[in-house]
């Protein structure tokens, strides 16, 4: 039987997500194909007919989170035993068949690369078809082209209801990595480094526009490596930027995640350039010690990183840069973390995603370097190196104090959202072109569009501002708060 063709019942269909912007993409895309087939949402695990968990290796916590939940789905399986339940993602690729061991009831597990195969293979286990399993091929499982093959690029659809909001919309445009950083399981899970062709990112940044999408992100594991021949030219990410400059509708463009060694003079040119290009940089540092940059094989010194982070500024003087780091990494010793210290301080970035090191078995890293920092050790340096960051936050938001920033407003705040629905104002949230989170007073009909606000206070995380209303008159022009 064929349930995809049966559009009689309507399915309900409940997602998790967990990780990245790419998973979060990923999962859009997964709903987008399932809905076609006539699925709808569900508000939980206990009324759906199909369970996914969209999943990421990147540290053993996030695994473990989703291993808890599937353990308490188990009754519910027992009770509804045609309830169908997915593993999806990293995960999925990295552990295979341990997943059916762990948890037998698992219907499908499918690999990041082998996405475009749900909507059959939920079919076929609601068929009885028994577990059903499709992961891409490992990194030294064939040749280079069989390997890149078996990790397809899946954006088919857009789903504009699984997106954080209407008006914002990730657009992948690269799949894999070839860094193969030495604590980093993504490498192997996500496969080898492949651009997409310009013009279907390009199409697609068109068809976002068209159904009312304001702001892109563009997603790459390393986005500013994008390389893609076609016909005699070479597009660079710098190219694609100014392609895309021109969709009408498009009113911001973001990229994520930046590698420091790609970050070049023509990709700084365009975000100096081109006005829709936030100004934001996220490029991860890791470290700030050259011994242990050396040992996760990130190619760069601390005085590269430095050298680059200059470029940055002296290019494009107004623009936010932010960070990852990882503490507790294999060795890592008192001085070498005060060494990651200082170079926050150096750096001075917007905000640092800070992580404490988890050892990822089939990496470089577990097999070279023992896991020898105390847990302990790890909290606390990524409390004093959060504190550290967030002091620095917290000062250069203060910074933005009396300001006016343009804001793409989100939609409702978290409070907002709580709001009376007839009440004419509610708290917004927004971001500036550099990234910031500001919120203030409007109207929902705001949602979607650039309103000029001014700022009146900061924390480490948020602005708080009021919008600004132009009144032009015959001769005077004034500004006027609406707080
Ligand atoms: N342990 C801790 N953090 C990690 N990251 C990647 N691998 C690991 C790991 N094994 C962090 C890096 C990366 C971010 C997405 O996750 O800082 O930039
Ligand atoms: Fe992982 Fe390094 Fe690739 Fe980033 S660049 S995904 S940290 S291997």
């Amino acid at each position: 039987m064929d349930v995809r063709r049966d559009e009689h019942v309507t399915k309900k269909l409940y997602i998790e997500t967990v990780g990245c912007q790419m998973n979060v993409l990923d999962s859009e895309l997964v709903v987008a194909s399932l809905r076609k087939q006539g699925y709808v949402l569900a508000a939980d695990a206990d009324e759906a007919d199909v369970v996914l968990f969209n999943t990421c290796s990147v540290r053993q916590h996030a695994e473990d989170k989703v291993y808890s939940a599937l353990g308490r789905l188990k009754d519910a399986k027992r009770s509804s035993p045609h309830k169908v339940i997915g593993v999806l993602g990293c995960m999925a690729q990295k552990d295979q068949q341990l997943v059916f061991q762990r948890a037998p009831y698992v219907d499908i597990v499918v690999g990041p690369g082998q996405l475009h195969q749900v909507p059959e293979l939920i079919a076929r286990a609601a068929a009885g078809a028994g577990p059903q399993l499709e992961v891409s091929l490992g990194r030294k499982d064939g040749s280079r082209a069989e390997i890149e093959r078996s990790h397809e690029s899946f954006d088919p659809l857009r789903d504009p209801q699984m997106r954080p909001t209407p008006y914002q919309a990730y657009v992948r445009i690269m799949i894999g990595c070839d860094k193969f950083c030495t604590y980093c399981i993504v490498p192997s899970v996500r496969g080898p480094e492949q651009s997409r062709p310009p013009s279907e990112i390009l199409a697609e940044a068109r068809q976002l526009a068209s159904e009312g999408c304001r702001e892109i992100t563009l997603l790459g594991q390393t986005v500013n490596s994008y390389r893609r021949r076609e016909g005699e030219r070479t597009w660079r990410l710098s190219d694609l930027l100014e392609s895309l400059h021109g969709v009408e509708g498009i009113e911001r463009i973001k990229f994520v995640t930046n590698y420091p060694n790609d970050m070049t003079g023509d990709l700084l040119e365009a975000v100096r350039d081109l006005p829709k290009v936030a100004r934001y940089l996220h490029v991860p540092a890791q470290s700030g010690s050259d011994e242990i940059l050396r040992r996760m094989k990130r190619g760069y010194t601390v005085r590269d990183y430095l050298e680059m982070h200059a470029a940055i500024r002296a290019a494009v003087p107004d623009v936010a840069v932010t960070s990852d780091f990882i503490v507790g990494f294999c060795g890592e010793t008192e001085a070498d973390f005060e060494q990651t210290c200082a170079l926050v301080r150096a750096c001075r970035f917007k905000n640092s995603f800070i992580f404490k090191y988890s050892e990822r078995p089939g990496t470089k890293g577990a097999d070279l370097y023992p896991d020898d920092v105390p847990d302990e050790v790890k909290r606390r340096r990524n409390n004093d190196l959060l504190a550290i960051q967030n002091a620095i936050s917290e000062a250069d938001n203060q910074r933005f104090l009396g300001r006016q920033v343009e804001v793409l407003v989100e939609g409702p705040s978290k409070a907002g959202s709580k709001q009376d629905e007839q009440a004419s104002l509610v708290q917004l949230v927004g971001r500036t072109p550099c990234d910031r989170i500001v919120v203030f007073d409007g109207n929902r009909r705001q949602a979607g569009r650039i309103v000029p606000v001014t700022i009146y206070d900061a924390n480490a995380h948020t602005l708080f501002g009021a919008v600004v209303t132009q009144h032009v008159g015959p001769e005077v022009f004034s500004v006027q708060l609406q707080a």
